[in-house]
């Protein structure tokens, strides 16, 4: 069968509006087409491919995997996802892990635990969950409404009560609308899809001693920030607070569909048989590939390397900037980058996407107004380099359409 892009349109729900090459095939931080057009990846699937595409460590352990045991559901339990499990606890905050097969439903199970915890610790009138403007969590009901862009969530009927938002960055802004009737408050500590603002310092540890006063449980979406991402395994390392609640996903299995939910003993023990689950979740393919991902990631050299790699994207982005002034700033931490268009160029965030896709270099926008790169974290200086040279050349060609 011979498979095209106008495929997509005849039997496809069309709820996303996919580019018009389809790749076929990928090896570290390169795919290829069906042409057999080369492109240098800086997007990573959306910060999932950590360590590029088809790493010998992931084909071996999905491969082994697939020889001995592919799945057996939550009736009982696997090798691969206790080992992965007793990895995360021993390198976190946590002493517990429920396993989900995407960011969306780890943020879902942390949710609802801190419902159940609230209402078995505290009572009925501990309900009200905060989240923050332009943050974003996913895509089940719950979690969307949790996430601060309502154009995701409007137009599906009723929504989950007891959410509300409040301005990211601005301590201010959640001290006034908090109290002992707060539940929960889930945020980023670095939002990325909306704009890739790192979550100050400051105000990442007035949002802890606030949740302290109020006995408000801190949920960190670790989803895009975390295994890696930031230079650290999680980002809260990086930051002097620690949360309740952490979700992770995307880079977890790089590539393969696996999520997960942290926490303490003391909050997991809410989540008693039969409260929550998953048929999938902690399937043996999926534990076996983040295993093996964790063992690579969660190294000095990786880690430190990622640090390193962020100075070689910051210093071509600010080359291309002397030469082109497109970009405000470049913010982010780690591998998760965010180049802001300034004032000339706000808005055309998509016209910088396709010309670099056309150029051979796959970048991500977040918002209209931000270029976002989202990398392998073991991405070769060379590639950098070239995909630099031909992202350089997007640019030339974006700021030319509109002089
Ligand atoms: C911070 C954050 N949380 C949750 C999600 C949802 O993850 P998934 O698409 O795997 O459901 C995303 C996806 O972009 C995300 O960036």
């Amino acid at each position: 069968m011979s498979v095209t892009r106008a495929m997509f349109d005849e039997v496809m729900v069309p709820n996303y509006n996919p580019a018009n090459i389809i790749p076929v095939r990928g090896e570290g931080s390169r795919i290829w087409d069906q042409e057999g057009r080369e492109y240098i990846d800086f997007a990573g699937g959306i910060a999932v491919s950590c360590l590029g595409h088809c790493h010998p460590a992931m084909v071996n352990a999905l491969t082994e995997q697939a020889n001995k045991l592919w799945h057996l559901s939550n009736v009982l339990t696997n090798e691969p996802a206790l080992r992965l499990a007793k990895k995360l606890v021993d390198a976190t905050f946590a002493e517990r892990v429920y396993f989900a097969n995407s960011g969306a439903e780890a943020n879902e199970a942390a949710l609802k635990l801190a419902r159940r915890w609230a209402l078995e610790e505290h009572g009925e009138d501990k309900q009200e969950i905060i989240a923050f403007h332009k943050g974003f969590h996913g895509r089940t009901f719950f979690t969307v409404t949790v996430g601060g862009q309502p154009a995701y969530s409007d137009g599906f009927g009723p929504k989950p009560g007891g959410v509300s938002h409040v301005e990211f960055n601005n301590l201010a802004s959640l001290e006034a609308v908090m109290n002992d009737r707060t539940c929960a408050v889930m945020i980023e500590p670095l939002q990325g899809e909306g704009g890739v603002v790192p979550g100050d310092d400051d105000f990442l540890k007035g949002v802890r001693e606030l949740c302290n006063r109020h006995n408000a449980l801190l949920i960190f979406d670790e989803v895009q920030t975390g295994f890696g991402r930031t230079g650290s395994l999680y980002a809260y390392e990086q930051t002097s607070v620690v949360p309740d609640i952490l979700t992770t996903a995307k880079a977890l299995g790089g590539g393969f569909p696996i999520g997960a939910m942290l926490t303490t003993q003391a909050i997991a023990a809410h989540l008693k048989p039969g409260t929550h689950g998953s048929t999938y979740g902690g399937n043996p393919l999926g534990c076996a590939v983040a295993e093996a991902v964790m063992d690579v990631v969660n190294t000095p050299e990786v880690l430190h390397g990622v640090k390193e790699r962020e100075q070689w994207f910051r210093d071509a982005l600010t080359k291309i900037n002397e030469k082109y002034d497109v970009f405000s700033e470049v913010r982010g931490r780690g591998l998760l980058l965010g180049a802001a268009l300034n004032d000339k160029f706000k808005g055309k965030a998509r016209e910088f996407l396709t010309a670099g896709a056309e150029e051979g270099v796959m970048i991500l926008v977040a918002g209209m107004d931000v270029l976002r790169f989202t990398p392998s974290l073991v991405i070769s200086d060379t590639d950098i380099q070239q995909g630099m040279a031909r992202l350089e050349k997007a640019v030339a060609r974006v700021v030319a359409a509109n002089q």
